[in-house]
């Protein structure tokens, strides 16, 4: 077997749709407050996907802007992974249909479960996958539709997700630098914390499941919340370690974004310095495996991030996954601007042939008739 190679990333971008809520519309919708919401979570408004928006397409267009930065054709990548648990549809992977809508030619293309740590589980198999020599470059995808699985009567869950994609390419090297420590662990005690009952095997959707809204999310928040603290310290810790470094070695950490208290509370237990937490939760809530992609490619077009820089990414999600990632940055931060320009209109999905139907929210139906919901004149980083 060949030595292991290096892994950097090369690529990153991200595809937030233009469709705003507020805390403020969420008032109209269910018992709570701004004042609530800022408070037990910092979010301050949210994504929600359009009506022709899927997890795919929002996927493909991330992906696009992702190999741009990277400087490669579609043609260059061998692995596609998208991490979602919301995939256009049980069957085919949301995966094969990125494959398609970017126009790769070879890749496998596959999506990975695993909640909120979809991008980073997909990170580490990606690079497990390049250092082994099996390929020379990989696309790692976080996409959510969480809109779609949001019961929008309960209060608990409506006021903490949004949609969006982010995506990075990782390229194997014989240059120093890249991935210096990878750590994926899964708690099997948080099972049930979040999940959706109905639609799988187990329960597949039917009118009674349909009716007691068994098809919407569910969770245990408090339980939820100390656990993320708690699974977030202890994975960063090993892939710190494994990195052989310290945590004060950090420069910047990049974690997923379910909630700013989280962060807090993380920051507290392990004594890392909070301005050295990347923060983005206050414009788009939980993307779930979106979140730390988007924040990653948001932190370089802010200027947080420049080669030499010490990087750790950190997730946690359903089921008790978490996964930690400790890079050296290498990229030229300004490579970004070559995914100027790309959008949603470079991405057809292809035509299933079955009838088309609006996956738009009912609840949310208003959004799209009042002007002013759209966050398009807000966003100028179209490489994002
Ligand atoms: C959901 C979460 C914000 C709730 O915050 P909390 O401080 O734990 O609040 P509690 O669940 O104790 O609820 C406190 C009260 O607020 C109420 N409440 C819940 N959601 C509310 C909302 N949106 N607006 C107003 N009140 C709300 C509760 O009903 C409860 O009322 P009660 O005391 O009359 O019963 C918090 O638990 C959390 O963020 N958990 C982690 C969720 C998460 O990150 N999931 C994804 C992981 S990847």
């Amino acid at each position: 077997m060949a030595a292991l190679r290096s892994v950097h990333v090369t690529g990153w971008g991200a595809y937030t749709p233009s469709l705003v809520l507020t805390n403020a519309d969420l008032e109209r919708m269910v018992d709570t407050s701004d004042e609530w919401i800022v408070t037990r979570t910092g979010i301050r408004e949210r994504r929600i996907a359009s009506p022709t928006d899927t997890t795919a397409s929002m996927a493909a267009v991330a992906g696009l802007r992702a190999i741009a930065t990277a400087g490669l054709d579609v043609h260059d990548i061998d692995l596609i992974i998208v991490g979602t648990l919301t995939p256009d549809y049980p069957l085919p992977s949301a995966a094969v249909l990125v494959k398609e809508a970017i126009g790769n030619a070879h890749a496998a293309a596959m999506d990975l479960a695993a909640a909120c740590s979809g991008f980073a589980y997909g990170y580490g198999m990606a690079h497990a996958y390049l250092a082994s020599g099996l390929a020379r470059h990989a696309l790692v995808i976080g996409s959510e539709t969480m809109s779609r699985c949001t019961d929008w009567t309960d209060r608990g869950t409506c006021v903490l997700f949004g949609d969006g994609a982010g995506a990075v390419v990782l390229s194997a090297s014989d240059e120093p630098g890249g991935a210096m420590g990878i750590e994926l662990n899964t708690e099997t005690a948080a099972t049930y914390s979040i999940w959706i009952p109905a639609g799988g095997a187990a329960r597949p959707a039917n009118e009674a499941s349909v009716a007691a809204r068994e098809h919407y999310m569910r969770m245990k928040g408090q339980e939820t919340f100390k656990l993320a603290v708690r699974k977030l310290a202890s994975t960063s810790l090993m892939a710190v370690e494994k990195a052989g470094i310290t945590l004060e070695d950090i420069d910047l950490a990049v974690p997923h974004q379910a909630n700013v208290r989280i962060l807090e509370a993380l920051a507290k237990s392990v004594h890392f310095p909070p301005e050295r937490l990347f923060v983005n939760i206050d414009r788009y809530g939980n993307t779930s495996a979106a979140s730390v992609p988007i924040a990653l490619t948001e932190a370089v077009a802010a200027g947080r991030i420049k080669p030499g820089d010490r990087i750790l990414l950190a997730a946690f999600g359903a089921g008790g996954t978490s996964g930690a990632i400790v890079l050296k940055w290498t990229a030229d931060p300004a490579n970004r601007l070559r995914a100027e320009g790309i959008g949603p209109e470079r991405v057809t999905l292809l035509d299933s042939g079955l009838e088309p139907i609006n996956p738009f929210p009912p609840a949310l139906e208003w959004m799209l008739a009042e002007p002013g919901h759209s966050a398009a004149a807000q966003t100028p980083a179209t490489a994002r």
